[in-house]
């Protein structure tokens, strides 16, 4: 028996899932679907406040560990991944939420600097989650990997090039991983959410926020817990026949 087949049925039973950006916005509502589903969870996040508030706020409905990690850090993931198999003997759930914005600039004028940071967190972080804990999953045979892209990956919003790259190469990297895990019963998918209300927009200009409302054809933000629904399902069992594959959270604004 395939070891996805013993879930079946079970949903989420007994599982481990690891959260980066776990201690606010999507990452916490992710954490609070499979919380609620009965799932341990391991948050990792740069921020050690947010990340004991989160726990605070967890450990009622489930087992829940911290561990503070800047997903930048290739060596860390590494060793943040060991322990967190280290809890239960295998990982069964990844879902990566940590990434940033970036100034609002056009190509020419963005900062190296910050293209730089911002393909560090967003794209190499992903990398560095994925390539760490993927092992792990084809180890016990069973996973299911969700990697937070964004519409602005597909599409591209103006004055946000960084983010876009960053999330754009996200997409096409899930894309492989996906193919990759043919054979196991792990697979790997991303989301795109359109803006979703989370601390995040804060890091762009009000103008710039207002614009990408005004692109969702539902005429308002997303919800946090929206895009979680969403991660539940890629997260669960019963997603079975998809990997590599984009699933939208926009509002109506995706249109492929
Ligand atoms: N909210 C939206 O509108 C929206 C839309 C599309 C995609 N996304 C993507 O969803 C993901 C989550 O976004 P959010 O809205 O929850 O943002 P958020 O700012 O609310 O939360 C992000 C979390 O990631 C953590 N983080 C940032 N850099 C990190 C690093 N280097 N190492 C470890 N942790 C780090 C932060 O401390 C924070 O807790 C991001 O990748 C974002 O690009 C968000």
């Amino acid at each position: 028996m395939a070891q996805g087949q013993e879930f079946k049925g079970q949903e989420f039973k007994g599982q481990l899932a690891v959260i980066t950006g776990g201690a606010r916005g999507l990452g916490f509502a992710a954490a609070r679907a499979l919380a609620d589903k009965g799932v341990q969870l391991v948050l990792w996040d740069r921020d050690r406040a947010a990340l004991q508030a989160a726990a605070d706020a967890l450990a009622p409905v489930t087992a829940v560990t911290t561990r503070a990690l800047d997903v930048t850090d290739p060596d860390d993931t590494d060793r943040a991944t060991q322990e967190a198999a280290g809890l239960t003997g295998r990982i069964d759930i990844l879902v990566t939420c940590a990434g940033i914005t970036g100034p609002v600039e056009t190509t020419w004028d963005y900062p190296l600097a910050d293209w730089d940071r911002v393909m560090r967190v967003n794209l190499d972080g992903v990398f560095h989650s994925c390539r760490s804990v993927a092992p792990i999953m084809l180890s016990h045979g069973y996973g299911r990997i969700i990697n937070v892209a964004s519409i602005g990956g597909k599409e591209g919003n103006a004055r946000a090039p960084a983010y876009a790259a960053s999330k754009g190469a996200v997409i096409a990297m899930t894309k492989a991983l996906g193919k990759e895990l043919i054979g196991s019963d792990v697979v790997a998918n991303s989301v795109c959410p359109a803006a979703i209300e989370t601390e995040i927009l804060l890091q762009m200009t009000p103008e710039f926020v207002a614009n990408l409302k005004s692109k969702i054809p539902m005429g308002r933000f997303g919800r946090a817990e929206e895009v979680a629904g969403l991660i539940l399902y890629l997260a669960s069992p019963a997603c079975s026949f998809s990997t590599g594959a984009v699933f939208d959270c926009s509002g109506g604004r995706a249109t492929y």
